[in-house]
């Protein structure tokens, strides 16, 4: 076990970021400090059609600074979307991005960046470090708290030939600059708060085992674990609880300086491989899946799940089976009770799921070494 008397070489990772409320309107101002004249202003419709987003616009107006509007981004960002913003970035002379939305317009704008520096399919880039040429200047604004792709090195897209996603992991992809901001957050309707939320405390919980943890990615994977049981609940309750709101966003920023640094585990491996074939919301593909992989990988790191069934309080002394209760009745008591068969899962399709997920690169990280017959039986045991 990793611990503050472990010596083993980790860096971190983290790009600056502006948090608190009324950051979303410093995006001209900081599009103008990268020397940008015009960008790309990636979204979805949802987003767009937010009150807020408004004034985001409006801050570039006000610095001067012209866009390009792209909102063609689904849920779960696909290759061909990527490719298409690709082109309209380079048609309309773009200089920078930004990127205003959940983890599909983020992972989309980091792909376009890419694809725009590199010319290269953005799919030839699935791994980790297989980016040449980092991007133009990239600014974020989540308005969502889970995904962390704001912070994070990760880039998910998805393969809609292949039917998988793919998980492209490059300091490339860290954003020059976050601005964190919980107004936006009051917009986002129950079950999205809810799946972004599970999102957040898979993150944490993925990277406070990881066998690339550090007692920095662990000081931010225990914060965000404690913040998001917390403040979740009274998030998903009264949604314009502003507090409850930065609260959830707080503990995203956490989860994700923890994982973009000590990278995640099966769990996400899991869920690519599910929400992908499925088409599924990636929060709650790894709702469904998190007890399973918990409750697998539990022996190989006792102490650390102990520590993390301490912080959710689960009953002491319990264990495995405490901290896996625990984690039910948490997801259950904010809606989602079902399993990956209610989402739609087929027993027929877990040799081909296994096999997408045994190829994600998450897998390198989780604590205990898996093998195809193993994520079979992790997914069979979340039925
Ligand atoms: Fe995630």
């Amino acid at each position: 076990m990793l611990g503050e008397s472990d010596h083993s070489l980790r860096k971190f990772v983290a790009p600056e970021f502006v948090f608190g409320a009324g950051a979303s309107r410093l995006a001209g101002r900081y599009a103008r400090n990268f020397g940008v004249h015009r960008v790309l202003l990636v979204s979805d419709p949802g987003v767009a059609s937010c009150p807020w987003f408004d004034d985001i616009c409006r801050s570039l107006d006000d610095a001067g600074i012209s866009w390009a509007p792209f909102s063609g981004v689904s849920e779960n960002p696909r290759s061909a979307e990527v490719m298409r913003g690709a082109e309209i970035y380079e048609a309309e002379e773009c200089g920078g991005i930004v990127a205003v939305g959940g983890g599909s317009p983020m992972d989309c704008a980091k792909g376009i960046g890419i694809v725009s520096s590199n010319n290269q399919n953005i799919l030839s880039f699935e791994g980790v470090d297989k980016v040449r040429m980092p991007g133009p200047p990239l600014i974020c604004i989540p308005t969502t708290a889970g995904s962390a792709a704001d912070v994070s090195q990760f880039a998910i897209i998805n393969d809609e030939v292949q039917k998988r996603k793919i998980a492209i992991i490059s300091k490339a992809l860290v954003p020059d600059i976050s601005l964190l901001d919980p107004l936006p957050l009051t917009t986002l309707p129950p079950e999205v708060t809810v799946n972004c939320g599970m999102d957040v405390l898979s993150h944490a919980i993925e990277a406070y085992v990881s066998n690339a943890s550090s007692p920095v990615t662990d000081l931010h994977a225990r914060k965000a674990i404690d913040l998001i049981v917390r403040s979740l609940p009274g998030a998903v309750e009264r949604p314009d609880d502003i507090d409850a709101r930065f609260a959830t966003m707080m503990a995203s920023l956490h989860a994700g300086l923890a994982f973009s640094n000590a990278s995640l585990g099966a769990v996400h491996a899991l869920a690519h491989a599910l929400g992908g074939y499925l088409d599924l919301s990636h929060g709650l593909a790894n709702a469904l899946l998190l007890e399973s992989v918990v409750a697998f990988n539990y022996a190989a790191a006792p102490d650390r799940y102990g520590e993390i069934g301490r912080i959710m309080q689960a009953p002491a002394g319990g264990g495995k089976k405490a901290l896996v209760s625990r984690i039910r009745a948490f997801r259950s008591s904010l809606g989602i009770a079902g399993t990956i068969a209610d989402a739609g899962c087929e027993r027929s399709d877990i040799p081909s799921l296994a096999a997408r997920a045994i190829a994600d690169p998450c897998l390198a990280t989780n604590p205990k070494d898996i093998t195809l017959e193993d994520i079979g039986r992790i997914y069979e045991a979340a039925f």
